[in-house]
């Protein structure tokens, strides 16, 4: 008794499974055409898009002959390069036009540094045009830099190997993530977790999170800090790096930790600029494109 049912069952399943197959194929004959969705926050300054080139050399050459094309998740960044008759495709818009072009394969990485807000928008987006008719027959999205336990280890390990050789012990490494109200935010305590394991001299702070800059300052304060070197954690040494970091106004970090007693360094330089950060990305969109 058990074992007929047990053959029935499989027998229904084995019959799913083919009308399922079935299915897929019946009506979309198309051939495989597999594409890559590169998809960053966006910057609108120029000199901070050499993070975006370095990622885009390093997608073509690890995917040679694959269509490669960009979105940018901030709209007020793709409405200003608007107006400078710069047009940059939202998500949306970049998935809609690889819809039309017959895409049947398309693996959008982010290039967001934590799954906070603007990634999770980029999965609901692309999740909608999974299954769309004569659409995509599957989208992946890459994970951002920040994804796994070992994700954090390992680009702690690889972002500190980039930091000034010239500092010295005594002299501390100030990271400016950006920081969010969103769960994600978590990541910047963590990452302050495992770079304060590996040298009690670097500190990470966020711009809209937390940790915040005064508890950078109160770190920096307890351990008689003089030199800091200021160093963006973001992919782009964009507006936030430039302005709220290295800037002249009184309220930049700079400002603030110079008005401390603190020499400040600002090393304008994003993540995505350093090859061996922007591997981490790529390996994210590699272990994507192996879905395919
Ligand atoms: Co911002």
């Amino acid at each position: 008794m058990f074992h007929r049912t047990a053959r029935t069952t499989l027998l229904t399943i084995f019959c799913l499974i083919f009308q399922a197959s079935l299915l897929m194929a019946h009506g979309d004959t198309r051939p495989m055409k597999k594409g890559i969705l590169l998809v960053a926050f966006g910057t609108s300054i120029p000199e901070a898009e050499k993070s975006f080139k370095n990622i885009d050399t390093k997608v073509k050459a690890a995917f040679p002959g694959v269509p490669v094309r960009w979105a940018y998740t901030s709209k007020i960044i793709r409405h200003k390069l608007a107006r400078e008759n710069k047009i940059i495709d939202s998500p949306s818009e970049a998935l809609a036009k690889m819809m039309d072009e017959d895409f049947t394969h398309v693996a959008v990485q982010s290039l967001h540094t934590i799954p906070g807000k603007e990634y999770n928008a980029l999965r609901t987006t692309a999740k909608a045009f999974e299954g769309l008719p004569k659409g995509m027959r599957s989208i992946i999205v890459g994970a951002p830099l920040l994804y796994s336990p070992q994700d954090v280890k390992k680009a702690v390990k690889i972002i500190a190997a980039q930091f000034p050789r010239e500092r010295k012990p005594d002299e501390a490494i100030v990271l400016m993530g950006h920081g969010t109200e969103h769960p994600g935010n978590i990541y910047y305590p963590a990452l302050q977790y495992y770079f304060g394991q590996m040298d009690p001299n670097i500190f990470v702070g966020t711009v809209e999170g937390s940790p915040t800059l005064d508890d950078v300052l109160t770190g920096l304060k307890k351990k008689g800090i003089t030199k800091a070197y200021l160093i963006p954690l973001m992919s782009v040494a964009g507006d936030h790096a430039r302005n709220d970091m290295a800037g002249d106004e009184d309220d930049s970090w700079k400002s603030i930790l110079t008005k401390a007693g603190i020499t400040c360094v600002p090393v304008l330089k994003g993540t995505a600029e350093y090859d061996a950060v922007a591997d981490l990305w790529l390996d994210h969109l590699q272990t994507a494109m192996a879905h395919f």
